[in-house]
């Protein structure tokens, strides 16, 4: 019986051709042990933190491949000093955001935000990728940035570099920093995405990439979407919005987000620098609305915004301050409105890529 392949799956050691990238451990490890390949997202984790939760991946996943993906954007200030950055913020940004805590009454975060657990910073950026270098993870994907040091070096550990890429003009960057897979990504994606749609900008990056193989990202949810980014050109499919309703997932959900993406369509995701300061496609909630306001001040760059909101994105999902909760979520969101295991959601997606692909030769005549 014929199966959904190519020839990706022989070179890396996978059954099918999805790569599913996740900000959650026991996430990460069910794509790899459902024939797909697992991407843990730590770019926001210590790198103690990194090297323990790769050890974990690894003892889910046994022998199986999985990789890690840090976001490395350049210029970032040298140190991870919270002060120096806070000094400055314009006191305009601050009054907003205060004016927001008053508005919806958002008590004080007992502990810090996702966002400003640490600022990002070139020192803890080397720290973090130490502990990938150090780790068993078979992968080092890089969704900002990609320096041709880090890559040579995680080549020389035997790991697979892999780049996220929005435009056919960052090929020949990555290419000369060593990266040896890329991800096409487009504006239907979840969270960080640049501004040209998946089908204008797959085939543009298949014909500048040669050899390099593609991965097509921003948009797929069926198998439908799989068959199209291999006659793309691609040799696979890298998806994220997919998986934040598996029931891996919700221990790392407020549930209210989770009951937001399960109503969400495809229109109901919108772009904003709010978040992280970079722009970022998320569920459309009362924070992107008050960013869209008349008066509302522009975000300010990575890591600036950061730290401006960071503390008050943590404090709203740990109060429950229900019409601010959100989350990134791409344009494929329209497609999920269940939380279901892993498994089933990687069953579903070769099921249906196999009997497109068997029944494409009879477009032939
Ligand atoms: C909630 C969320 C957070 C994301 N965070 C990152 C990240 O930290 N690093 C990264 O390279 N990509 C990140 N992505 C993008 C994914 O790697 C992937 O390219 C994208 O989700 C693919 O498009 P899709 O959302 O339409 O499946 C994130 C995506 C989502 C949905």
């Amino acid at each position: 019986m014929q199966e959904l392949w190519s020839p990706i799956c022989d070179q890396l050691g996978i059954q099918y051709p999805i790569f599913g990238f996740a900000h959650d451990v026991s996430t990460v490890a069910a794509i790899t042990n459902a024939g797909g390949y697992g991407v843990y997202g730590a770019t926001r984790r210590f790198p103690q933190e990194i090297k323990e939760e790769l050890a974990t991946i690894r003892k889910l996943v046994g022998d199986k491949p999985f990789g890690v993906d840090l976001v490395l954007p350049p210029g970032m200030p040298e140190h991870n000093s919270r002060a120096a950055i806070e000094a400055e913020i314009p006191q305009g940004h601050k009054d907003f955001v205060n004016h927001l805590i008053e508005k919806y009454r958002v008590p004080e975060a007992t502990v810090p935000g996702m966002r400003t657990r640490f600022i990002r910073s070139a020192e803890i950026e080397r720290e973090q990728i130490q502990a990938v270098l150090e780790s068993s993870v078979d992968m080092f994907a890089c969704g900002i940035g990609a320096p041709a040091d880090v890559m040579r070096q995680a080549k020389e550990q035997g790991k697979t570099t892999l780049a996220l890429i929005g435009s056919p003009h960052h090929v020949p960057r990555a290419v000369a920093a060593g990266v040896e897979m890329l991800v096409a990504q487009g504006y239907d994606a979840g969270a960080h995405t640049g501004p040209i749609g998946t089908y204008s900008l797959v085939p543009q990056i298949v014909d500048a990439a040669g050899d390099i193989p593609v991965l097509v990202a921003g948009g797929v949810a069926t198998g439908r979407h799989i068959a199209a980014a291999l006659a793309m050109g691609a040799v696979g499919v890298w998806m994220g919005t997919a998986w934040l309703l598996s029931e891996e997932h919700q221990g790392h959900m407020h549930p209210v987000n989770t009951a937001k993406l399960k109503a969400a369509g495809s229109a109901d995701t919108v772009i904003t620098r709010s978040e992280s300061g970079k722009t970022f496609r998320q569920i459309r909630s009362g924070w992107s609305q008050e960013w869209e306001a008349d008066g509302a001040p522009s975000p300010l760059k990575m890591p600036y915004q950061d730290v401006l909101v960071g503390d008050l994105l943590g404090a709203i999902e740990e109060h429950d301050i229900e019409p601010l909760i959100h989350s990134g979520a791409g344009q494929s969101i329209g497609y999920f409105n269940e939380v279901k295991p892993v498994h089933e959601i990687m069953e579903r997606l070769v099921a249906e890529a196999t009997d497109v692909l068997r029944r494409q030769p009879s477009y032939l005549r």
